[in-house]
C-alpha cells in the first residue's frame, strides 16, 4: 500500500501519480489534500508519513510546491527514510543505497512525465543491502539517539 498526500499545489500530479499507480497494479491510500484550496503541507505531509512509520503503508510519495516542505514534515515522523527527488537517478539510488521509504516531489518543479518517470524508477528499484544496511543501520542509530563515534 503506497501512502499519497501533497499540498493545494500537487493536487493534480498526485492525480497523475495515482492514475500510474493503478497502471502499475499498485494499492494507493490517500491522505489528503483533496481540496485546491491553500492549505497546510506539514499535517498531510504528518499523516502519510505516520501511515509509513506505523506499518499501514510500506511506502509514500508526498507533493507540495517543492517537495521540500513536506519532505523535511515527514522526515521528522521517525521511521521514515525521506528523499526529495527531480532527477530518475537521485530516486532510484535513495531507494538502492538508503532504503528510502518516501518520495517527494515538487509541482512546481517536475513536469507530469519527469514525476511519473521519477516515481516508477524509485518504485521498482530493490534496496541493496550489504554495507548500505550498515550505513542505514548507522542513520536509525543517530534517529534513536544511540549513535556515537
Ligand atoms: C506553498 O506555497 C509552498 O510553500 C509549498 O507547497 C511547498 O513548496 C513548501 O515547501
Amino acid at each position: 500500500m503506497i501512502a499519497l498526500a501533497c499540498d493545494h499545489t500537487g493536487l493534480d500530479l498526485k492525480r497523475e501519480i495515482a492514475g500510474m499507480l493503478d497502471e502499475m497494479g499498485l494499492e494507493w491510500k490517500d491522505f489528503g489534500t483533496f481540496e485546491p484550496v491553500s492549505c497546510d503541507y506539514p499535517l498531510y505531509g504528518y499523516r502519510a508519513a505516520k501511515a509509513v512509520a506505523d506499518g499501514e503503508c510500506d511506502r509514500g510519495i508526498l507533493i507540495c510546491g517543492t517537495g521540500i516542505g513536506i519532505g523535511i514534515a515527514a522526515s521528522k515522523v521517525k521511521g521514515t527514510r525521506v528523499c526529495t527527488c527531480s532527477d530518475v537517478y537521485s530516486a532510484e539510488l535513495s531507494k538502492r543505497h538508503n532504503n528510502s521509504n518516501i518520495l517527494t516531489m515538487g509541482a512546481r518543479v517536475v513536469g507530469v512525465d519527469l514525476a511519473k518517470m521519477i516515481a516508477r524508477h524509485w518504485l521498482t528499484a530493490e534496496f541493496e543491502g550489504g554495507r548500505h544496511q550498515r550505513r542505514v543501520d548507522m542513520i536509525t542509530a543517530i534517529e534513536e539517539g544511540a549513535f556515537s563515534c
